[in-house]
């Protein structure tokens, strides 16, 4: 990188002229100035080296950055998770907004969220005046009724209260699972005003992914993990999956994977088991100073859907191999994944995954993302965001929307059949 040339450069003339100063005098405060310089020339110089970036990477990295930064929807619609001290209102006509959440998420009654008027003040929202309750009784008082649209038929909902009462459309499962083919989204077609969810879309309204790249304010070198710690990694490919039969081609593709390389499968797809009593995540950890790479195959292939399935692997020291309808890069931080769709063939990925077997340098290269970057779940701020479209006047909200056409398996996803072309399986 030239601006560093410049200033090694610059560190070569100063400590010439240091060097020279010291042979012609012997004043204690030059050897001093001497010391000083040559500490600093090494402090210097071993921050330049661990910042090991090869000029190809560093630019997709600036990539990345400006993606975050420009005008993308993520700016637009999850800006406000920022701090803001002086916000805090004293007034008499503080006015907060009702939320209530309907039903469960993930079996959890507040989504995750927890419940009462402090819940965004917590997290740090720039507009943080709004409440939210899980008790039914104050549906009539509610400004909004927050609802997860998954398995559920229009007699689950309550009527509509009164005309200004906004119904938010919550998902998180791929249309595969929960679109029309489930038979039962079609109902809510005309229910909703707001949609709350992971894809990139114009009829989005509050866009939060599950998680994405996010720069570091300072470069931490140590997040890299050392070649040592990688060289002890004696085997190759973890996988663990329990949904055997999902919308996508993950179990065919895995098998096939297997013909060439080894694959260890954990949960009941496999042959082995995690310990008892671990959680996957917990199980994934422990096995993930073992391993060099995890399987990260999604149960669907659709736009924008990926989950902790690629996510945990980025947490801990193993490479996910993606499987999936998203556009990777468009989240993730440059070189921390493997997308298979960069592989003409099942073959041409195992021959790549047995080279970064036997050089730990270019293993290493996936872990060097670590310094710049963190991946931080973005789907908190949603919740900021809809605070802030609620105490909006001015906010167009959605009327007699088709849910149907907005959550649309055959629009957004890949089915089982197209996979198989895709990826060249039989
Ligand atoms: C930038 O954002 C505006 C409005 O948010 C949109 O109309 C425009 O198409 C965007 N431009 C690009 C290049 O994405
Ligand atoms: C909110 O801000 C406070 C003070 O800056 C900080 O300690 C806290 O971690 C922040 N909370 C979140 C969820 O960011
Ligand atoms: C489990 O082991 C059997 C017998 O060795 C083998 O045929 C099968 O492919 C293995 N299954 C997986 C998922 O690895
Ligand atoms: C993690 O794995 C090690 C062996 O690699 C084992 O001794 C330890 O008990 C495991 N930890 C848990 C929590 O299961
Ligand atoms: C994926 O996202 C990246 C970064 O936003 C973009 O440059 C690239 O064109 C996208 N690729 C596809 C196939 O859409
Ligand atoms: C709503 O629109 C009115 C009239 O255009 C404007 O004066 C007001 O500032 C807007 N309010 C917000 C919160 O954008
Ligand atoms: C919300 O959607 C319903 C059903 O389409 C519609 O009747 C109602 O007017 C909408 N509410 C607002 C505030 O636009
Ligand atoms: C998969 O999608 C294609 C294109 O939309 C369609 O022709 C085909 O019938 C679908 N296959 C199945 C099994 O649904």
């Amino acid at each position: 990188m030239s601006r560093n040339n410049r200033l090694i450069e610059q560190l070569y003339i100063h400590l010439k002229m240091a060097i020279i100063g010291l042979l012609n005098a012997r004043s204690e405060r030059i050897w001093k100035l001497f010391l000083f310089l040559l500490i600093s020339a090494l402090v210097v110089f071993i921050s330049i080296s661990y910042v090991a970036v090869d000029r190809e990477v560093w630019k997709r990295y600036q990539i990345l950055e400006q993606g975050n930064m420009a005008n993308s929807t993520y700016k637009k619609n999850v800006g406000a998770v920022k701090s803001e001290e002086n916000n805090h209102q004293t007034g008499a006509h503080s006015s907060y907004k009702r939320i209530l959440f309907w039903n469960s998420f993930a079996d959890k009654d507040d989504f995750g969220i927890g419940i009462g008027s402090e819940v965004l003040k917590e997290m740090n929202c720039s507009i943080n005046q709004c409440t939210f309750t899980t008790d039914k009784s104050e549906l009539e008082a509610a400004d909004a009724v927050f609802i997860h649209g998954f398995g559920l038929h229009r007699d689950d909902l309550p009527e509509r209260k009164n005309r200004e009462q906004i119904f938010v459309f919550f998902m998180y499962e791929s249309p595969s699972l929960a679109g029309r083919s489930n038979g039962k989204l079609s109902t809510l077609d005309d229910v909703f005003n707001l949609t709350f969810t992971y894809l990139d879309h114009p009829d989005t309204d509050i866009f939060a992914p599950l998680g994405r790249a996010v720069k570091r304010i300072t470069p931490k070198p140590v997040a890299i993990p050392t070649s040592t710690a990688l060289e002890s990694k004696s085997k190759l490919v973890l996988w663990i999956v329990s949904n055997c039969w999902p919308h996508s081609i993950r179990m065919e593709y895995g098998m096939e994977l297997q013909k060439y390389v080894p694959v260890d499968v954990y949960g009941e797809c496999g042959n082995y088991s995690c310990p008892p009593g671990l959680q996957n995540i917990q199980c994934m950890a422990n096995l993930s100073n073992s391993y060099m790479f995890y399987l990260a195959f999604e149960n669907s292939h659709c736009q924008d859907y990926y989950t902790e399935k690629v996510l945990n692997p980025l947490h801990l020291k193993l490479v996910p191999i993606t499987l999936g309808g998203t556009n990777y890069t468009k989240y993730l931080p440059p070189n921390s994944f493997i997308d298979i769709r960069e592989f003409s063939s099942v073959e041409d990925l195992a021959k790549m995954l047995l080279f970064l077997k036997n050089d730990v340098i270019q293993y290493r290269r996936y872990f060097w993302w670590r310094q710049f970057f963190e991946i931080k779940n973005i789907r908190p701020g949603g919740f900021c965001k809809l605070c802030e479209i609620l105490h909006n006047p001015n906010y167009t909200y959605k009327s007699h929307f088709h849910i149907d056409k907005y959550w649309d398996p055959d629009k957004l996803c890949l089915n089982r059949s197209q996979q198989l072309k895709v990826y060249k399986l039989r």
